[in-house]
């Protein structure tokens, strides 16, 4: 922790905030562009992003659910705002950097969970698919162009379960002292009031395939 905000520190000095000094003496580069890809879909982006969304929703549900058992859900609330970054960052960590996963939702709790334009257009498309009457597809693939260079973003789609409702439902069914402990600690935060089935959000997996150079 201490180490990656030393490292942000010096990367903020050596490129400025939001890389404003590379701005000024480099051309930009033209826009990203998305497009969602059923054929074609590199073997190692499936599996891998698969493999990664498995990876850290299996760490935040058996941890989730122990700390449910030996804190009740106000504990498990406070296990999730302090964990839940933790556990995603070091999924990433074990990747090497290899990937960059996340979990991203049209309504979020957390700010740092907030959708870019792409992933917002994803939660869309699976929310649509849903609306229509459809169930949601076990993942979506988006090939992200710029400049030539290619990335793949994997989403798999979260559900809302029973088990989510305590503290993701209906906020008159919720505890008093949890839904005071959420307001409290993300008063912006919208992600109360769904119900169970709902599209609750995706994980999302980030990743250049080996065949691609790209630093996009
Ligand atoms: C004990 C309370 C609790 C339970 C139960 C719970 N969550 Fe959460 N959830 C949280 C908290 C707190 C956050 C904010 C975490 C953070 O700071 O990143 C969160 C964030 C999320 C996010 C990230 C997007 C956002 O809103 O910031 C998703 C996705 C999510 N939860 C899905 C689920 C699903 C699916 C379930 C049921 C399997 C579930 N949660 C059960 C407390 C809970």
């Amino acid at each position: 922790m201490k180490k990656s905000v030393i490292l942000a520190f010096i990367f903020m000095l050596m490129f400025g905030c939001g890389g404003s000094a590379e701005k000024a003496t480099t051309i930009q580069k033209p826009a990203a562009t998305a497009e969602f890809i059923t054929e074609g879909v590199p073997q190692e982006v499936i599996q891998k992003g698969n493999e990664a969304a498995n990876k850290l929703q299996t760490a935040l549900k058996t941890q989730l659910v122990a700390a449910i058992q030996e804190n009740g859900l106000k504990g498990a609330l406070d296990f999730c705002s302090e964990n839940a970054q933790k556990l995603t960052n070091e999924v990433n960590l074990s990747y090497q950097g290899t990937v960059s996963i996340k979990r991203t939702t049209l309504r979020f709790r957390n700010e740092q969970n907030k959708p870019d334009k792409f992933e917002e257009s994803a939660l869309q498309r699976i929310q649509k698919s849903m609306a229509d009457g459809g169930t949601p597809p076990d993942s979506l693939v988006q090939k992200i162009t710029q400049n030539g260079n290619v990335k793949y973003r994997y989403y798999k789609p979260l559900l809302v379960g029973v088990s989510c409702l305590g503290c993701h439902g209906d906020e008159k069914k919720m505890k008093p002292e949890v839904l005071e402990n959420i307001r409290r600690t993300y008063p912006n935060g919208t992600a109360t009031g769904y119900k169970k089935g709902d599209l609750r959000g995706v994980v999302r997996v980030e990743m250049q395939t080996t065949t691609s150079t790209s630093d996009i």
